[in-house]
């Protein structure tokens, strides 16, 4: 402002208190109009090795991955993935479209692509279907198993409705199998764009974000 570079509506600004209306008033700082925005929604595809937090002091963190630009508005994740589970995770500084997210009332279906351990069964399919009793004696919700490939190692799609800690590795733990590999695929309406590679990231295009606010009530 000092140095006469922004104008707000063609007019030179000369005070920085003046009040403006943030999306009515038109700002130009040497001529390039400012968009302002309230709220940031990005789509990462975590890589393995780091922590679904916003700090920690000794591991790199999703928000560590993400440029200056995106972490002034301060955004933070939806929900965890493991640090050795990869794939879409969803950053935000929106705390109501976050809470909408994650309500366990919503039931917002996850899908993820897991590498198990052992041979996959159809059996498994009908056991997750009426839920497993998980280590802590939790009965978990109906979840659609889809095998993909059955062998010594199996390759399995699952969508779950629920988000307990480490669910979709305790599942298969029940049935006595290990996941080696588990990469999330879909949250809701949103799916892992395979254009993003582990570590890339995408700000959500204006029609995704629609799609998520109206989510759980209309696009289930
Ligand atoms: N289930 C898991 O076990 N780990 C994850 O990261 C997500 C779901």
């Amino acid at each position: 402002i000092k140095a006469k570079q922004v104008s707000v509506n063609g007019i030179l600004a000369y005070d920085g208190g003046q009040k403006i209306f943030p999306f009515t008033d038109e700002i130009t700082v040497q001529g390039n109009t400012v968009i302002y925005k309230e709220y940031i929604y990005v789509l990462l595809n975590k890589p393995q090795g780091v922590l679904s937090a916003t700090k920690d002091t000794n591991t790199p963190t999703v928000i560590d991955l993400l440029p200056a630009e995106f972490q002034h508005f301060k955004p933070f994740p939806v929900g965890r993935l493991d640090k050795d589970t990869e794939g879409l995770l969803l950053l935000t500084n929106d705390g109501q479209l976050a809470h909408q997210l994650l309500a366990p009332r919503n039931h917002v279906p996850k899908t993820y692509y897991a590498k198990v351990e052992g041979l996959v069964t159809t059996k498994d399919i009908t056991s997750f279907e009426e839920g497993v009793i998980l280590d802590d004696g939790y009965q978990t919700l109906p979840a659609k198993l889809s095998i993909l490939q059955a062998g010594p190692s199996s390759e399995v799609e699952l969508t779950i409705y629920e988000g307990k800690f480490h669910q979709v590795k305790r599942m298969f733990l029940v049935l006595g199998k290990t996941v080696t590999f588990l990469q999330r695929i879909a949250m809701g309406p949103l799916t892992l764009d395979p254009s993003l590679k582990p570590g890339m990231y995408r700000e959500l295009s204006e029609t995704e974000v629609k799609m998520l606010q109206e989510y759980p009530s209309k696009g289930k």
